[in-house]
């Protein structure tokens, strides 16, 4: 039986390499659970409630476009989160989550060549591993820009050369970022979107940690898209309620960005598999309760707060970056090293 070459050189997942890595060393002492993109917290108590009563639903496919409720909820987010107006029934579009969408969106919108050559997508290292497997599905080269502390945990997508910059058809950048908990900044996100014009690429703004912080609500790239002017069509964003509300079971996103873009993205990504399953969400919409779908709760998890404490007689320095989702620690992989 044969299978395809494309994604054998791809290294195993984050977790089973670090297990590998941990393994090697004696147990001891309570576990600390380091696989912090998983929320743990309860998330409201009335999403139950809402599943429950609309179970009859379950059996019929739901929407691909999602309802016209639901799009016109997540566009009254947009609008009060970032002070963009979006046309819910051409830019929005739910998902089943941002990973989903993020892996699509490469096959959606970006072309096969660029400038007579093999596309480039950049991305930030370490990155979300999504970004670049849809980079290889999308026969493109992943391109990978070190995130470190010289550069602010944040790629500098403006530090490569001009010959990658003209073959590259995208760029994926988070914030704020996983793993490092850096927050792109609004001059961060107008220098990107010059660079994005000057050599015509995309900017997928993978934004599904962007209401966890601390007392800022983090700027979003289509915001800063809209102040300096840019092309809606050139931004990306991607949200879910899987770290806002806790529910990273629920499976429900959002993809939203200009009506051309989407219409792109639309017409190729509601084909393999963007459905949004609640459809209990259109109910809980129209009942007009006070609880809306999107939420706007800034959490900030105790957890995080002391995680400075916990890790301080072993890792002084440690750090929580501005978000407030993570914490680092410098001295993690030195430790597994020796
Ligand atoms: C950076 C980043 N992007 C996207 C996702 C996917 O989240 P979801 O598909 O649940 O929205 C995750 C999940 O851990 C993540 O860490």
């Amino acid at each position: 039986m044969m299978y395809p070459e494309r994604f054998s050189n791809l290294p195993a997942h984050a977790w089973p390499r670090l297990r590998a890595l941990l393994d090697a060393h004696e147990g001891g002492g309570t576990p600390i659970h380091m696989t912090i993109g998983e929320p743990k917290h309860a998330f409201p108590a009335w999403v139950t409630d809402v599943i429950a009563e609309n179970a009859a639903g379950f059996n019929s496919y739901p929407a691909n476009d999602g309802t016209p409720r639901l799009r016109g909820a997540i566009a009254g987010w947009i609008k009060r989160r970032y002070a963009v107006d979006v046309d819910a029934d051409t830019q929005v579009m739910p998902l089943n989550g941002t990973r989903e969408g993020l892996y699509n969106a490469v096959m959606a919108t970006c072309p096969e060549t660029k400038n007579g050559r093999k596309p480039a997508i950049l991305m930030p290292n370490p990155f979300y591993q999504v970004y670049m497997i849809a980079a290889i599905s999308g026969a493109a080269d992943p391109v990978m820009v070190p995130a470190t502390r010289e550069t602010g945990h944040l790629p500098d997508f403006a530090s490569l050369p001009e010959d990658v910059l003209n073959r590259t058809t995208a760029a994926y950048i988070c914030s704020p970022a996983n793993p490092q908990g850096a927050v792109a900044t609004r001059a961060y996100w107008a220098d990107l979107i010059a660079l994005a014009e000057k050599y015509d690429f995309k900017i997928f703004a993978d934004e599904c940690y962007s209401e966890i912080y601390r007392d800022t609500p983090p700027v979003g790239a289509l915001q800063v898209a809209q102040e300096v002017g840019a092309d809606p069509d050139r931004v990306v964003i991607f949200h879910s309620l899987s770290k806002r509300s806790n529910l990273p079971g629920l499976r429900s996103g959002f993809v939203a960005s200009g009506a051309n873009t989407m219409r792109e993205i639309k017409h190729c990504g509601t084909m393999p598999v963007h459905r949004c399953r609640y459809r209990c969400k259109r109910r809980r919409l129209r009942s007009g309760t006070t609880k809306p779908m999107w939420p706007r709760t800034a959490r900030f998890t105790s957890r995080n707060t002391r995680s400075p404490t916990v890790f301080s007689a072993t890792s002084p320095g440690t750090k929580v970056p501005r978000p407030g989702s993570f914490c680092g620690c410098r001295w993690k992989m030195t430790k597994l090293r020796r």
